[in-house]
């Protein structure tokens, strides 16, 4: 823009001493330098209006040119992801994964998963290094911030998990004064526990079986988590149980994705609702709790 500003500038002068001379022959030179200068102007506008349609029709054909999609998901939240040994095999399986697995499918892609901390996962997410995340995420005001979401696919209850001992005594919030709470980091949960337990004391740990380890050794005396995990977490272990207390809706689960991703999170929404019309959402729902409950 300076450029040809200055070029226009040093041209008009160019062309007003010439004038003032009476020189013909160097005012025709002096129009190609204009004609020059107009085309070059005209690329580069060009240029740049294909590049910008380029980068919101691309996410979708990015992801077809690769050949993978790349899903992350903290794989400690049975019914929704969790590891299942198969055919003497560690694998990840849930629902989310069934989820993800029907995107790629739609989009004619191989999914591959990364298993990371519940924390790391938005980081991950806007620095490109996973395409979606689907892990039981709510879609809070605060993450839309830096993130889009898919249509919602699932609804879930909070409770919480105790000792089985405990469970008759410490059902309500009052109960817990005093007391600590251990929390999965950087979840909704962890807000709960600062914002609803005012007298207890709040632990946040990035993994749930690191949680389940705290509450069982005694550090910490009561975990709050979304009911269905609560419940395959209490299947699997004696010694726990859950206390009934309900604390309301967790949101809702859905898809995350990169802000701005078109045609990808309009796939992503189809793939979501031919789900839910079709009734295979419930289906692999069902068909993830016998699973995690089989463990
Ligand atoms: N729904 C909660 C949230 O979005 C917890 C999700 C935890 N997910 C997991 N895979 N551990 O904050």
């Amino acid at each position: 823009m300076m450029k040809s500003k200055w070029g226009l500038i040093i041209t008009l002068t160019v062309v007003m001493l010439f004038t003032l001379a009476g020189c013909g022959k160097a005012e025709a030179n002096t129009e190609t330098t204009v004609e020059t200068t107009l085309a070059t102007q005209t690329t580069e506008t060009v240029a740049t209006e294909t590049m910008a349609t380029e980068a919101v029709a691309s996410k979708l054909q990015k992801i077809k040119d690769k050949g993978t999609l790349v899903l992350g998901t903290s794989a400690d939240y049975p019914p929704f992801e969790f590891h299942l040994e198969v055919d003497g095999k560690d694998t990840i399986v849930g629902f989310d994964i069934d989820i993800a697995q029907k995107i790629a499918d739609s989009i004619g892609v191989k999914l591959e998963i990364l298993d990371m901390k519940f924390d790391g996962l938005l980081p991950a997410l806007t620095a490109g290094k996973i395409d979606l995340i689907v892990s039981g995420m709510t879609p809070t005001d605060e993450r839309k911030q830096s993130v889009d979401f898919s249509i919602v696919y699932y609804e879930a209850r909070q409770t919480m998990l105790v000792l089985s001992k405990d469970a008759a005594d410490l059902n309500t919030i009052e109960a817990f004064d005093g007391k600590t709470l251990g929390v999965q980091k950087a979840t909704i949960q962890e807000e709960l526990a600062k914002t609803v337990f005012t007298n207890s004391k709040a632990k946040a740990i990035d993994k749930i079986p690191n949680l389940i380890l705290e509450l069982k050794t005694g550090k910490v005396d009561g975990l709050i988590i979304a009911e269905p995990v609560g419940k395959q977490y209490a299947n699997a272990n004696d010694d726990l149980a859950l206390n009934g207390i309900d604390l309301g809706s967790e949101g809702g689960s859905a898809v995350a994705v990169q802000k701005d991703s078109g045609d990808f999170l309009d796939a992503i929404n189809a793939a979501i609702q031919d789900m839910l019309d079709s009734g295979e959402m419930d289906q692999v729902i069902s068909d993830a709790m016998l699973l995690s409950e089989g463990e």
